[in-house]
């Protein structure tokens, strides 16, 4: 029989640590949903009390231990085409000025012509499929250009989830049933659609805390979208100059509607109320 309730000194050490691990501030009247989020890791494990949890977490031997916990803790909710401004914005301006620029006189002059999106807490991989979508829907303009898609996410149960592309009729209900025909196989019998081998090469999958500089960029674009609704001013700022340090110049950053940041982005033009661009 598992502990029922956590006791007040319990609530503050467990969500003390996951402040320090990702950054999340846990409003106070959370401690039912805390509670039996960490249940689950007492089932899992066979550990029977919230302090004795909490002592092995936090010990050399349950250091293994960490990322489902952060992983029972954080909320993964997502679907493709979240936002669909966004995506409309990606595939109808942002593609078409990137492919402009490579070709205008005194334009960037990339060469090789090169794009790189990073989705930043992509959760289980349908906002970077989303992009992935969008960008080989554009295809035709941009032939023979180098283009990657990053998705990362503290979670390794997630990025497991969207390494395997394989999702329910809810997660897929925004793309237009053109798009799920040329983009997924339908899985009839499990109910699934289970994302093409050509829109997957698009992605790479990396685990990262937004709390930490990501490797791997410039990017030209970035969305933060959905995650930091849970994380307070000083973790917001953290994780805005990591995002913004990583962004190309002329690069924009894709804002989602709760993330709280708007007065932290003073270094950034802004384009929409949830879309912003780099200088230079
Ligand atoms: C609600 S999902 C958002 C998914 C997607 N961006 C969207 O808008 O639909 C939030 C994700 O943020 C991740 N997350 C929470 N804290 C994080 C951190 N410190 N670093 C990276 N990812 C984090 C969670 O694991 C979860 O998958």
């Amino acid at each position: 029989m598992h502990q029922v309730e956590l006791t007040d000194d319990e609530y503050a050490r467990f969500c003390g640590l996951i402040y320090r691990t990702a950054g999340i501030r846990i409003a106070e009247n959370k401690r039912v949903m805390v509670g039996n989020r960490v249940r689950r890791r007492l089932r899992a494990t066979g550990i029977e009390t919230f302090a004795e949890y909490f002592a092995y977490l936090t010990s050399p031997a349950g250091a293994g231990e960490m990322p489902d916990f952060v992983d029972a803790i954080t909320t993964n909710e997502t679907y493709f085409f979240r936002d669909i401004h966004h995506y409309r914005w990606l595939g109808g301006e942002f593609l078409p000025e990137m492919a402009r620029r490579a070709t205008t006189p005194g334009g960037a002059g990339r060469t090789p012509r090169r794009i790189r999106i990073w989705s930043a807490a992509c959760s289980t991989g349908e906002e970077p499929y989303s992009i992935a979508i969008e960008v080989f829907s554009r295809r035709p303009i941009l032939a023979g250009w180098d283009i990657r898609i990053l998705g990362t996410d503290i979670s390794g149960q997630a990025l497991a989830a969207a390494r395997a592309g394989r999702y329910d009729a809810r997660a897929v209900r925004l793309a237009e049933p053109a798009r799920r025909a040329a983009f997924f196989d339908e899985d009839s019998n499990a109910g699934r659609w289970v994302v093409k081998p050509d829109l997957r090469a698009l992605v790479e999958w990396r685990a990262h805390n937004l709390l930490r500089p990501i490797t791997g960029g410039p990017f030209d674009c970035t969305f933060i979208k959905n995650v930091l609704i849970y994380f307070d001013r000083d973790s917001k700022k953290v994780v805005v100059r990591n995002l913004v340090e990583a962004m190309a110049p002329g690069g924009y950053l894709v804002v989602g509607p709760t993330e709280g940041v708007f007065d932290m982005l003073d270094g950034l033009e802004r384009v929409q109320s949830w879309l912003y661009r780099k200088p230079g």
